[in-house]
C-alpha cells in the first residue's frame, strides 16, 4: 500500500516527465510553488517587475529629496552634478580633501550654467570660493584638479596676472576668478 505521499510524488513525476520529454512545460496549474518553464520565466518576470517597481520607488525618493534640499539652498543641481558647500571656510589642501571624504571634488565650473550656480553659492555666504582649479608644477597653465586642461574660464578682467606664488583660483562674488594663493581661508564648495 502506497502512502499519501509516496502517491503524490507519483503523481507529479507522470506530470513532470512528459513535460521535459515534450521540452515545453506549460506550467502545471493550480499547483503553486511548482513551476514548469513557462512558471520559473513567471517567477523570474516578476522578480524583475518588483526590482523594477522598487528602482522606481528608489529614484522617485532621491529625486524628493534633492528637490527637498534644492529648495532649502542646500544645493544647487545642474544636469547630473550637484554643487553644495559646508559652509566652512580652509585653504585649498583642506577644501579639498573636504569634498574628496564625501566623494566628491572641490567645484570646478566646466560652463557659464554651472559657473553661475557656483556664484550663487559664494553670494549666498557671501565669501569667496576656492575652485577646483590649479596651476600646474611644470606647465605653469591652470587644469582641473584631474589635470585635464580648462575648456572654460571666467577670469576677471587683468587675471589670471601671473604672479608665481598664485597657484589657486579663487571666485569673486560676481562670478568672475581670480589667481590666489593656496593657503587662504576661502568658502569649501564640492561637487558630486
Ligand atoms: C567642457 O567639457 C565638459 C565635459 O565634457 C562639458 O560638460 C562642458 O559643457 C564643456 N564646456 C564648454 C564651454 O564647452
Amino acid at each position: 500500500m502506497l502512502s499519501y505521499s509516496s502517491s503524490i510524488l507519483i503523481a507529479l513525476a507522470a506530470v513532470l516527465v512528459p513535460c521535459h520529454a515534450l521540452s515545453k512545460c506549460p506550467g502545471i496549474s493550480g499547483l503553486p510553488g511548482i513551476p514548469g518553464r513557462d512558471g520559473l520565466k513567471g517567477l523570474s518576470d516578476s522578480l524583475a517587475a518588483k526590482r523594477h517597481n522598487a528602482l522606481a520607488n528608489l529614484k522617485h525618493r532621491l529625486f524628493q529629496l534633492e528637490s527637498v534640499l534644492a529648495l532649502n539652498g542646500e544645493i544647487r543641481k545642474v544636469g547630473e552634478k550637484i554643487f553644495a558647500s559646508n559652509g566652512k571656510k580652509a585653504d585649498f589642501a583642506s577644501a579639498l580633501q573636504s569634498c574628496e571624504e564625501v566623494g566628491g571634488t572641490l567645484a570646478a565650473p566646466r560652463n557659464e550654467e554651472e559657473n553661475k550656480a557656483i556664484m550663487d553659492i559664494v553670494k549666498q555666504h557671501n565669501q569667496y570660493a576656492y575652485l577646483g582649479i590649479r596651476k600646474g608644477e611644470t606647465s605653469g597653465q591652470f587644469k582641473y584638479i584631474n589635470g585635464m586642461p580648462l575648456n572654460y574660464s571666467n577670469w576677471h578682467q587683468h587675471e589670471p596676472n601671473s604672479k608665481g606664488r598664485e597657484k589657486c583660483v579663487e571666485m569673486y562674488t560676481d562670478g568672475t576668478w581670480n589667481d590666489k594663493k593656496c593657503n587662504m581661508y576661502r568658502l569649501t564648495i564640492c561637487q558630486l
